[in-house]
């Protein structure tokens, strides 16, 4: 009796501590013990979809930064220029998200980069960004190994349009190039444009963005829900797709490993590092180069292949602004091949793609952050161990700054005399120390393929064709399947440079 008695006390006091919030808090919707907000949210995304603008609702309501509780994970959500500036540059917001669903991608452990914080974090990011330098980043090496990738895809697209006259499907058509481009960098392996393997892996890519949010989904906010339901909650499909993808990457670790190569690729320049570092404790070990090179493949591929079917929709949509796309490319770069060093001559070009960018919004939240200790933003006192999601979107799409952010206008990013206009407002690749790791190889791929892809081809929306208006929601937002027309608009094609690296 007195246990039982003691029992349910202690629910009661738990369920009052579970809905308690600090001195100094954002206010937030109501909250209920176990659960937290979570009705309420799933209402919200019932009826708005996607999880932005449920935040956006929110934010007219309780203010630029809020609280809410997702299931048992306390966040802070804020939107609007100021607090997401100060959010991403401060230090104490560095941290990333713990919890069951992070372990479980990554052996029970906090390892890869996207999703690990503190010297490990610092140690990982570090070998990346050395890394990528040394593959050329942005310069003559990643231009010839993605000059390859985009030439490849029109020499394709030539041959399946059939002149221009059959359709194409346009979600997914850059696929398989941008994963290539990507692992030639990891791996020092180049895939057939056809290879089934990539193309089933990249259907993971898709399916797992498509099934997951940037909290980790619900099986971060209720762990416990993976024993009641296993299937419902996603977990067993997670499982599937983890395995997939580990049972793809540990064999070419594994081929890496026994052949002795010079080669300069991530995965032996890992393993160089893993065995260099033997007696330490640094951060470097075979299940850390798995997760990282899952974090890299998944951030990489997903983004860019999105952001490039926007830049279609888009010029579809828009055809004058394809249309002096076209003039621009004619004036300035004509029959020879597009070069990487024509990207600061072709400035209409450019403010087309950063208006895509910043129109389409591809990652609008971008990653989930964490308070590292207890801190302050704004008038609010946030306490460590808060999960932080910052709304690039609200800062992409504010009234106020870019006056009509509905319109898609790529004029708002040139100056009077032609030149790109650098607006701190425009953040697709987040700012601080978490900023994008890949930004610059996102940008040298989405300018190569674009002005190849536009040197080369007219596209035309076929006739009957509706362009999709709604988009498909998830850790990234990317446009509903459509086909588009590819007409040639020269002779040959410019692939000259279509030789081995
Ligand atoms: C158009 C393409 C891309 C967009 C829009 C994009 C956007 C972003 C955004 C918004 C973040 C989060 C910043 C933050 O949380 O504060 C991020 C992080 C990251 N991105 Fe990208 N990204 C793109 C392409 C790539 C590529 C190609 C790579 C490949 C190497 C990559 C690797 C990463 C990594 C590793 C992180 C995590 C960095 C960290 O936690 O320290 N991204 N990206
Ligand atoms: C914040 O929380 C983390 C994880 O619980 C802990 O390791 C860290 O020491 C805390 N930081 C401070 C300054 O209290
Ligand atoms: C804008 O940024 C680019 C690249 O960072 C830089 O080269 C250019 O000088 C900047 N222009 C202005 C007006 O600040």
């Amino acid at each position: 009796m007195i246990f039982v008695v003691a029992v349910i006390l202690f629910f009661i006091i738990f369920c009052i501590f579970d809905i308690i919030t600090p001195d100094k808090y954002p206010v937030g919707p109501k909250r209920f013990p176990l659960f937290g907000s979570y009705l309420e949210i799933r209402k919200l995304r019932k009826k708005l979809v996607f999880y932005h603008l449920v935040w956006d609702h929110l934010a007219q309501q309780f203010g630029q930064v809020f609280s809410v509780k997702l299931g048992r994970i306390e966040a802070v959500v804020v939107s609007g220029y100021d607090a997401v500036r100060q959010v991403l540059c401060k230090d104490d917001f560095d941290g990333r998200p713990d919890g069951f669903f992070f372990r479980f991608r990554a052996f029970y452990k906090r390892l890869g980069i996207v999703f690990v914080d503190g010297p490990v974090w610092t140690e990982q990011r570090k070998f990346c960004m050395q890394h990528l330098r040394k593959m050329g980043l942005g310069g003559d090496l990643m231009e010839r190994l993605i000059s390859e990738e985009v030439n490849d895809l029109m020499l394709d697209i030539k041959k399946r349009s059939n002149n221009g006259n059959k359709q194409i499907e346009v979600y997914g058509l850059f696929d398989v190039s941008v994963l290539n481009g990507l692992w030639t960098m990891l791996a020092g392996q180049r895939f057939n444009l056809y290879d089934a393997k990539l193309a089933k892996l990249m259907e993971l890519v898709h399916v797992s963005f498509r099934m997951l949010d940037m909290s980790g989904g619900i099986l971060n906010q209720m762990p416990f829900i993976r024993y009641l339901a296993p299937k419902c909650s996603g977990y067993r499909d997670i499982e599937h797709i983890l395995n997939e993808f580990y049972s793809f990457l540990r064999g070419s670790v594994e081929e890496h490993k026994h052949e002795v190569s010079d080669e300069d690729d991530l995965i032996c320049a890992f393993l160089k590092e893993i065995e260099k570092n033997k007696e330490s404790t640094k951060s470097f070990s075979e299940e850390q180069l798995l997760v990282l090179l899952l974090d890299l493949f998944l951030a990489g591929s997903e983004t860019t292949g999105s952001t490039l079917s926007f830049v279609v929709l888009h010029l579809l949509r828009h055809q004058d602004v394809q249309a002096k796309v076209h003039a621009e490319l004619d004036a300035m770069v004509g029959d020879r091949e597009v070069l990487l060093s024509d990207k600061n001559k072709l400035t209409y070009l450019e403010a087309t793609l950063m208006e895509v960018q910043r129109h389409s919004n591809v990652a609008p939240l971008a990653i989930a952050h964490r308070t590292v200790r207890k801190t302050s933003l704004q008038e609010y006192i946030i306490p460590n161990n808060t999960l932080i999601l910052a709304s690039i979107w609200s800062v992409h799409m504010d009234k106020q700054h870019w006056g009509d952010p509905e319109t898609f206008r790529p004029e708002r990013f040139l100056d009077g005399s032609g030149k790109i206009i650098n607006d701190s407002w425009f953040i697709p690749f987040g700012i601080g120390r978490r900023r994008c790791l890949g930004e610059v190889l996102a940008k040298t791929n989405v300018f190569m393929f674009v002005a190849k892809l536009l040197q080369n081809f007219e596209l035309r929306v076929p006739n009957g064709v509706q362009l999709p208006t709604n988009h498909q929601e998830g850790v990234t937002i990317s446009p509903s399947p459509f086909s588009a027309l590819f007409i040639p608009r020269r002779h040959h094609l410019h692939n000259h440079q279509n030789n081995k690296i």
